[in-house]
This record gives C-alpha cells, sequence and structure tokens, in this order.
C-alpha cells in the first residue's frame, strides 16, 4: 500500500461523518455521537498525516508550500469543531455552520487527493510511499486505541 492509498482509506471515513452529520437534527444523541466521531477522525488523521506526509514532503523544496497551505486548513478545520462544540446544537446555526465543516472537509480533501497527492507523487520515492503508508496507518491506529481506552 502506499502513503496516498491509506489516507483515502481516512478520507473515505471523513466524507462519510460529514455527510452523516448534516442530516442529523435537534439537540440529539445521534448529532452528539456523530460529531465526537468526526472530531476524533479529524484530529487523529491530521496529527499523523502531518507527521508521515507533509513533513517529510516539506524536505522538498517543491513540497512546502503544498504542506503549508494543508497545513494551514487543518487549523481552519479545528478553529471551525472548536467553534461549533460551543454553539448550542439545537440552534439553526448549528447546522449552518455543520454543513460549512462538512464542505470544508470536502473541499480539503479534494484538494489533497486531486492536486497534493499528484505533487507529493513526483516528490517521493516508491520505498518512501510504502514506509510513510506503513508510519501513517501505525500512528492512526495507535492513537485510536489510546482513544477507546481513555
Ligand atoms: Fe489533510
Ligand atoms: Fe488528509
Amino acid at each position: 500500500m502506499t502513503i496516498f492509498e491509506a489516507l483515502r482509506l481516512s478520507h473515505d471515513i471523513q466524507r462519510e461523518l460529514s455527510e452523516q452529520l448534516v442530516a442529523t437534527s435537534g439537540d440529539s444523541l445521534e448529532r452528539k455521537e456523530l460529531f465526537a466521531q468526526l472530531k476524533h477522525e479529524l484530529a487523529v488523521h491530521s496529527v499523523a498525516e502531518e507527521r508521515h506526509f507533509y513533513i517529510p514532503l516539506m524536505q522538498e523544496d517543491l513540497g512546502v508550500d503544498l504542506s503549508r497551505h494543508a497545513i494551514a486548513e487543518h487549523h481552519e478545520m479545528d478553529e471551525m469543531v472548536e467553534a461549533l462544540e460551543e454553539t448550542d446544537p439545537s440552534s439553526p446555526s448549528w447546522l449552518v455552520q455543520a454543513k460549512k465543516l462538512s464542505h470544508k472537509v470536502h473541499h480539503h480533501l479534494k484538494e489533497e487527493e486531486h492536486k497534493f497527492f499528484q505533487m507529493a507523487g513526483k516528490l517521493l520515492t516508491d520505498k518512501q510511499k510504502e514506509a510513510l503508508a506503513k508510519d501513517y496507518l501505525d500512528a492512526y491506529a495507535a492513537m485510536k486505541t489510546a482513544e477507546a481506552e481513555a
């Protein structure tokens, strides 16, 4: 497996969760649980992806700008998640903000998959692509386990 395939596995989970989240209504248990899951997926993915994809890519001159751009978007999504957390789930504003977050998540994943992966594909060796996949999946699994035990 390459790093791109490994990252896509997480991306598919995020797309699914964001779509389910915007289909929820009111201050429901379903909304709370989906939000908690999406929040956790985004956090675990961004940490592991920065560590095992963007930081190694930044070692290449041509990888610096795209990595900075993606990391800045991770921060924007973090802030959107925080804002959502501070909003009453039964207010109409909650769904407006959740839709904005879902839109942002979709935009970010699309840009990564359609633009950054292509660029990174030329900068990383085949060996790196495989080693990073393993590192990413290990880090992702370790953080998921830590969460489950917490
Ligand atoms: Fe990302
Ligand atoms: Fe990603």
